[in-house]
């Protein structure tokens, strides 16, 4: 359940706010000042903060000052006195997820929270890591071999910098975990971090999304909006698949990184920026740049300090490594026990090839870990491809296999459902879509 710590001086506030996020089933945490509200920032399983900004003693920016630097992945509500727009817009750059102004309107306040824990929820997956004693941050990018040591060097050395980094490798080799790592070990942390993904943005909006546009710039640009270089400011600016980037928007890019300052799609004033890039690729640049596809300064100005993530099957150690971490993690998540791979499958991972690499071997422990019945993980659950064509024959057969995957999964949703009402049936049931009684039969058979 999502648990979200509201901090007020006002009891009066705090009462009403609980007893709406409650409503909503929300679990919430109540602090009445800055130092009540730590205990709980250091905590675990926090998914959103919602603070008010005056307070007395230490105020709400001290608050986000905090939370930012400790708990970068938590957003961050403000809640500002109306027409206070200054202190929101401060709020914001230092990092403030959104700003409710006071009177609370109950459904903005509700639509904050749900955007935050979403983003919350996708911070999470991607930044596993923790803050060391010196205040350093270490992130779980987890392996033995020389090159995941090496990698883990350069991070902690270059993290701390202002340096450019370029990093490369296919698909799920942990691209942004290393750039979210790089951001965080450094003194921008606490500000924003901010993803383009150059590949996903249609290529005529890439330019208005990169530098932002004013009212009347184009056909449609009815109102001023800032792009992701501004709400960078401060921050670091996370160009992803930056080979993708156009011919034409890569010029202007240039042009920006050199002179750090730009005007907006049809603006005229000087904007001046101050962010740290780091970009990625799993395309290879350097061809790209002799096909005449990327420019080469672009490239030079981007490649300050190259890390390079090999793929997966040139690393097969690392394997045992990131199995283990990835069925810890998974087994805590479905509330299973599971204590180590079993050998066959162990085996099965060593003969395969892992195009998708980390995250491929990610998203099959967790299936092993949700498919699985038994006291140990088992093999049949292994896509084809990983166990390979002879193994199919050794198990029961196609019927069989998926007979057993829709059985297990209906006993999972079921769990799920039962844990998500706390054990109510009846509630359990309408989740579910099916009649309480049809529910009891289940609960039987499955003997839960
Ligand atoms: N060494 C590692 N240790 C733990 N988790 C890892 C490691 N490498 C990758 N992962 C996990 O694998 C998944 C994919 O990583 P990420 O999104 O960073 O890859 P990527 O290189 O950006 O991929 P793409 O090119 O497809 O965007 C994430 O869930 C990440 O946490
Ligand atoms: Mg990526």
């Amino acid at each position: 359940m999502d648990r979200i710590l509201v901090v007020d001086d006002s009891r009066n506030v705090c009462t009403v706010l609980s007893d709406l996020l409650e409503r909503e089933g929300y679990q919430v945490q109540v602090a009445h000042s800055y130092d009540q509200a730590l205990d709980y920032i250091e905590g675990d399983d926090l998914s959103v903060v919602i603070t008010d900004l005056k307070m007395p003693g230490r105020s709400g920016m001290d608050l986000l000052a905090y939370s930012r630097n400790r708990r970068p992945e938590v957003p961050v509500i403000m809640i500002t006195a109306f027409g206070n727009i200054e202190a929101a817009v401060a709020a914001m750059k230092s990092g403030a997820f959104d700003f409710i102004t006071k009177p609370i309107d109950d459904d903005e306040l509700l639509n904050a929270v749900s955007r935050a824990i979403t983003e919350s929820e996708v911070n999470r997956e991607i930044v596993s890591g923790f803050f060391e004693e010196d205040g350093s941050f270490s992130v779980d990018f987890i392996g033995t071999t020389p090159a995941v040591q090496e990698i883990l060097q350069t991070v902690k050395k270059i993290g701390p910098t202002e340096s450019t980094v370029l990093i490369t490798g296919e698909t799920g080799v942990g691209k942004e975990l290393i750039a979210r790592a790089l951001h965080l070990a450094g003194g921008r942390r606490g500000r924003p971090f901010v993803k383009v993904h150059c590949a996903a943005i249609p290529e005529n909006l890439v330019e208005s999304e990169l530098f932002g546009y004013e009212k009347g710039a184009f056909t449609g640009a009815v109102s001023s909006k800032p792009g992701r270089f501004e709400i960078a400011h401060g921050g670091t600016l996370f160009l992803d698949e930056v080979g993708e980037i156009p011919p034409h928007i890569q010029v202007k890019l240039l042009t920006v990184l050199q002179d750090t300052a730009f005007e907006r799609v049809g603006g005229v004033k000087t904007i001046n920026i101050d962010v740290r890039i780091i970009a990625a690729t799993n395309k290879d640049l350097r061809s790209a740049v002799a096909s005449g596809e990327f420019r080469s300064d672009l490239y030079y100005r981007l490649n300050v300090v190259p890390i390079h993530i090999p793929p997966l099957r040139d690393r097969k150690d690392d394997i045992i490594q990131q199995s283990e971490y990835f069925l810890m993690k998974f087994s805590a998540k479905h509330g299973r026990k599971y204590p180590e791979i079993p050998t066959d499958i162990m085996t099965a991972f060593f003969n395969y090839d892992w195009p998708g690499n980390v995250r491929e071997l990610e998203n099959v422990i967790e299936r092993l870990v949700l498919m699985s019945e038994g006291p140990t993980l088992e093999s049949t659950f292994l896509p084809q491809e990983i166990s390979g064509p002879e193994s199919v024959q050794e198990t029961a057969g196609l019927r069989d296999v998926v007979g057993g995957v829709s059985r297990a999964t209906e006993r999972q949703m079921i769990m799920d459902a039962l844990g998500k009402t706390g054990q109510n049936r009846t509630r359990a049931a309408d989740l579910l879509g099916i009649s309480r009684r049809t529910l009891q039969k289940k609960i039987k058979e499955y003997g839960l």
